[in-house]
């Protein structure tokens, strides 16, 4: 199955891919220290995940005729490009995988299944201002949920609580834009634009710095 590649600026691609098996061969771009992590993974199903979603990345690059420099994961688990040139963030869920590249700025990715359990775990990942303007529907919670894990990837460090430093503007369950910031943090405050999709019963976002 094709990759499905979406060029959102001259600097910038989000790749979309099902997950399935995939021929040995097609991974043999991996650098050596990837196929060891890739090797290491001893469930089918996430080998499967990782995979497709390293193919999602090859694939962006290859939309602007960037050779592949290989990626690994900083002390935050954030992939980190081998030459230190050019961002990632990708991202897995039931049945498919995504990835996003920029050459100058850190993204971040998410894609979540529009689940009824997420409204019983809002208190966790919400502050009283979003659960006031947040409806009590699966499809509005997932967008919050989605945005925040966005923002979490794009900025990348670990210690930044969704309910306690990232704050989410209103926005209605159409909107094609959520705006967030990160506030109360070791880091600078930074407000970011995040991007909706939905897909089937899936919601995909992602920002860029
Ligand atoms: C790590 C985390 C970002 C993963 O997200 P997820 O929705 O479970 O899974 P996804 O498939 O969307 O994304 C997984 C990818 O995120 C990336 N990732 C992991 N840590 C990351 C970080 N610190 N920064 C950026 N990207 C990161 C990895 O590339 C990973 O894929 P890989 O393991 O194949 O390399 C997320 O679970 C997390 O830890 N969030 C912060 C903790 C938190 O506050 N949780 C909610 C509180 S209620």
């Amino acid at each position: 199955m094709q990759t499905k590649i979406e060029k959102i600026d001259s600097s910038s691609a989000l790749a979309i891919k099902i997950i399935e098996d995939q021929p040995e061969d097609r991974l043999d771009f991996l650098s050596f220290r990837e196929k060891l992590s890739f090797y290491n993974i001893s469930h089918a199903k996430k080998r499967k995940e990782w995979a497709t979603s390293r193919i999602a990345i090859k694939d962006a690059l290859d939309s602007f005729q960037i050779p592949y420099p290989g990626f690994f994961k900083d002390e935050h688990g954030k992939s980190q490009s081998m030459n230190g040139r050019g961002f990632v963030s990708l991202t897995h869920t039931f049945g498919m995988a995504a990835a996003i590249f920029h050459r100058d700025s850190p993204v971040g990715i998410d894609m979540d299944l529009i689940r009824e359990k997420i409204l019983s775990i809002g208190f966790r990942f919400l502050d009283s201002s979003e659960l006031d303007f947040l409806e009590k529907d699966p499809l509005h919670y997932t967008l919050a949920w989605s945005a925040k894990e966005s923002i979490f990837k794009c900025q990348g460090k670990r210690g930044v609580s969704f309910r306690e430093n990232i704050l989410l503007e209103p926005f209605e369950k159409d909107s094609k834009v959520i705006w967030g910031k990160i506030h109360g943090t070791d880091h600078d405050d930074h407000h970011f634009q995040v991007r909706t999709r939905i897909i089937d019963q899936t919601v995909l976002t992602y920002t860029i710095w």
